[in-house]
């Protein structure tokens, strides 16, 4: 049966044992935005931890963009934000695109030092996630959460993701994981996502439609996966 472990915080990732897969998860809203720049089209996502790596990397080559946010901010002399809902087929379409936030693309870091296989998981690819998951020994989701701390919704996604994998063999936090699920599972999922702590903070500062996208289940159907000579997030054929 399947091994799946959760680190609830990312820094746990430096106690888990290397894995065949990992999972990144940050619903609101890192995951959500580098899924939905995929499925529109983008060439690559590439995620830098700081914003310097991520501005060297575009001065080496032409017609690069850069994304992401900095205290949910966007960041300035970058083209794009982290609001899932720039990243539209007009813009991302063909484009190289580099990432950095504060959360997720961390995150991305963490999973890297620990599995062969990296995957973007949210709401929106729950079931492309599954599909290319199943069968597999092992399998380590890492919940981004926010600045270091615990966020509900990327342990629900992780749950979500389990519940739909059926059988597995979980360890504790995967447990816990599964238990946020069972408890939330039959809220409406905007609601849930605007109740957490980085929810309300998004809704305060204005990024509303942002909740309402980062819900839409199974709506962008696709496996964003590290490619590992472009040192960046590429759509998987599998
Ligand atoms: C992050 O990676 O820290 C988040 O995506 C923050 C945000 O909502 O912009």
């Amino acid at each position: 049966m399947m091994r799946v472990d959760v680190t609830l915080i990312p820094s746990e990732v430096e106690y888990c044992s290397q894995v065949s897969t990992a999972v990144v998860i940050d619903v609101l809203r890192a995951s959500t935005t580098i899924n939905t720049a995929l499925y529109n089209g983008a060439a690559l996502v590439a995620t830098f931890a700081t914003v310097e790596q991520a501005r060297c990397w575009r001065n080496m080559g032409d017609g690069r963009l850069l994304g992401g946010e900095r205290k949910a901010l966007p960041i300035d002399g970058f083209e794009l934000g982290n609001s899932p809902l720039e990243y539209t087929p007009d813009v991302v379409r063909q484009q190289q695109i580099g990432l950095t936030t504060t959360n997720g693309t961390f995150a991305v870091e963490r999973a890297l030092e620990r599995a062969d296989t990296v995957l973007i998981g949210s709401l929106l690819n729950v079931e492309a996630i599954v599909e290319y998951c199943r069968g597999g020994d092992d399998l380590l989701f890492v919940c981004a959460g926010t600045q270091g701390r615990f966020s509900l919704e990327d342990a629900f996604c992780a749950g979500v993701i389990m519940a739909r994998l059926g059988m597995v063999n979980p360890t504790d936090s995967a447990r816990v994981a599964q238990g946020i699920y069972g408890q939330y599972k039959f809220t409406d999922p905007v609601e849930f996502l605007r109740n957490t702590t980085h929810g309300a903070r998004l809704e305060k500062l204005g990024f509303s439609r942002d909740i309402e996208h980062c819900a839409k289940v199974d709506s962008f159907p696709v496996i964003p996966r590290w490619n590992k000579v472009h040192r960046a997030f590429v759509v998987s054929n599998r």
